[in-house]
């Protein structure tokens, strides 16, 4: 092992546990004796924590045990002494309710065992959708250098008639099963699209959050579009390592360092470029809440309005994420949108953002497009506002049908999702092309906010070609969806938003130039709905998911904890119970 203090700019934080001659030094270093490391070990080495949201049950997750490993030999190679610490591991298709409200859990998890642990800087590994948000939220809130590495895209497969099996092409199937036109045998599909272990292959919102993280400065060049197949991937996870030691060395830089409103800007114009998940945007936001950084919806929109999507991949575009990196990966991206990113911007790998994509190359200009020549004119996000939305909603531009851009249509108004189950392919719902479907009671108090945005089309408009109508309302859409939605108005119907006093037959204007959104009701009329209006009752009465109703923000905020908004909430400083052992 080499010389480890040589470069050190700051003093460890390690060392408050090991490298005193006194009871806590003694208890600290012996309890770790039988971990296998030597009081030599603890007393000159850094301690680099590897925080895994690997487990069983999540399959876009599963290689990161092996991954894990290949960071741990990294850390090792680098001198620093590695522990892993397993997480809570967010299943998207699996964990009940929905995976939103454990984002904040696994995010405090992580906080909390950052703080606790001697960690001078810390790897962290995640890959399914809330997992990544999570340990960033965590991290950030910590302030202890980190390097995020992500289990990578999954390698779909082909079902029976070679239809690509992915998640977008799920529903499209869908779609078309319901519509009674699809050829497809649906069970070959079910086998074929998590083929692989890994995270959604296109750009869905785990792809978009992996590859903002390069952007934001925090994960390292090139490393979050390599399938989590691929043998690259444990080249990455070595790197990882390494750079977490150089961090524990240097003493950063640290999240704050790094997490600035540059890094933001620079996020915000990959997801444009990409057409990423609407998803991110709710997860930016938190982000920024947690380091102090007054990031608003209006910044999206107007770095939206000036940011081309350039990537031609799904779900706005044709390829899957791997197309994507073998066209030069998100340093090539970077590297088209150069006169729009802050150059300056600092990185984890030790560079700034500039300097990175020096050398970054596009391989493939069909896939990533010049900023004059786009995969589609007009912007990818959108944020509207209006009577409707006082605090603002979205729209993924990107994918949606043009044509419902400047839209008047009637309402048809579901209170919750059994209810659209119960109707929605009603023969006698009195319904069109033109009505617009309204979800209310779908946000993150009251029903922690789902991914249900994409509300089913009706099956007797279905069979007659319709494949796209408006949709509004205060729910989530999977990042791997599509359609005119209208996501995250804010502020829900549940804590009393305009949303909630929607009635069918209402008309709806949406005027997406104009970025507004308006329900066309008078506002006496509004007034005298809202003196009858009665919030729906809260359901949970203990545990966890009483603190959550408590506690969280609305969409335009990012959905974080009240309490743990801030970068400078911790009233007690670090080393205050040096002096002392809390437990043998
Ligand atoms: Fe885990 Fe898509 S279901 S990333």
């Amino acid at each position: 092992m080499g010389d480890n203090n040589t470069s050190q700019k700051r003093p460890l934080r390690s060392a408050r546990w090991f490298r005193k001659d006194d009871l806590p030094g003694f208890v600290h270093r012996s309890t770790l004796a039988a971990a296998g490391w030597s009081r030599e070990d603890l007393m000159t080495r850094p301690i680099v924590g590897i925080l895994n949201t690997w487990s069983d049950i999540n399959p876009c997750n599963l290689n990161l045990r092996a991954l894990a490993e290949e960071v741990r030999t990294g850390i090792l190679e680098a001198g620093g002494i590695p522990f892993e610490v397993p997480m809570m591991s967010i299943s998207e298709n699996i964990i009940k309710p929905t995976s939103f409200p454990f984002r904040n859990l696994l995010a405090m998890e992580v906080e909390e065992t950052l703080r606790g642990y001697p960690f001078d800087a810390v790897v962290l590994l995640g890959g399914c959708d809330k997992t990544q948000p999570a340990l960033l939220m965590g991290a950030a809130s910590a302030r202890i250098p980190f390097v995020f590495l992500a289990s990578g895209p999954a390698t779909p497969r082909s079902a029976t008639g070679g239809q690509l099996a992915n998640a977008t092409g799920v529903w499209r199937l869908v779609d078309q099963l319901r519509a009674g036109q699809s050829q497809c045998d649906f069970a070959s599909f079910e086998n074929s699209v998590m083929g692989t272990v890994g995270h959604c292959a296109e750009m869905g919102t785990a792809s978009s959050m992996s590859a903002i993280c390069e952007a934001l400065g925090v994960a390292l060049p090139g490393s979050s579009l390599v399938p989590a197949t691929d043998r690259r991937r444990s080249h990455c996870a070595r790197e990882a390592g390494r750079c977490s030691v150089r961090l524990a060395n240097e003493g950063g830089p640290r999240p704050e360092e790094i997490l600035d409103a540059r890094a933001f800007d620079n996020a915000i114009t990959l997801l444009c470029a990409v057409g990423g998940s609407t998803n991110v945007i709710i997860h930016l936001l938190a982000l920024a809440g947690r380091v102090g950084v007054p990031l608003t919806l209006d910044r999206f929109d107007e770095i939206a309005r000036r940011v081309p999507l350039i990537a031609n991949v799904q779900p706005a575009g044709e390829h899957l994420t791997e197309r994507l990196m073998t066209a030069g990966g998100v340093p090539a991206l970077l590297k088209t949108l150069k006169p729009l990113l802050h150059l300056d911007a600092r990185t984890v790998d030790g560079r700034t953002i500039g300097e990175i994509i020096e050398t970054a190359e596009v391989v493939d200009p069909e896939v990533i497009r010049p900023l004059d020549r786009p995969v589609k004119p007009g912007e990818t996000l959108v944020v509207v506002k209006g009577n409707l939305a006082p605090d603002g909603a979205v729209m993924k531009a990107c994918a949606a049908d043009p044509k419902l851009f400047r839209h008047r249509g009637r309402a048809v108004v579901f209170e919750d999702v059994q209810t659209i189950a119960n109707r929605i392919d009603d023969p006698a719902l009195c319904i069109d092309e033109n009505s617009v479907l309204i979800l209310r009671n779908a946000g993150p108090v009251g029903a922690a906010m789902p991914e249900w945005g994409m509300l089913p089309l009706p099956r007797k408009l279905l069979e007659r070609g319709v494949r796209d109508m408006l949709r509004i309302s205060d729910a989530r859409m999977s990042g791997t969806a599509y359609g005119a939605a209208v996501l995250h108005v804010s502020p829900e119907a549940a804590v009393g938003g305009p949303l909630a006093l929607v009635r069918d037959g209402d008309i709806i204007e949406l005027d997406v130039p104009a970025r507004r959104l308006e329900l066309c009701v008078e506002p006496e009329e509004l007034e005298r709905r809202r003196q009858d209006w009665q919030p729906p009752p809260r359901t949970h009465v203990r545990g966890y998911r009483k603190l959550y109703d408590q506690h969280v923000e609305q969409a335009h905020l990012g959905c974080d904890f009240d309490f743990l908004r801030g970068a400078d909430k911790e009233t007690l400083p670090e080393g205050l119970f040096d002096g002392w052992v809390g437990g043998w």
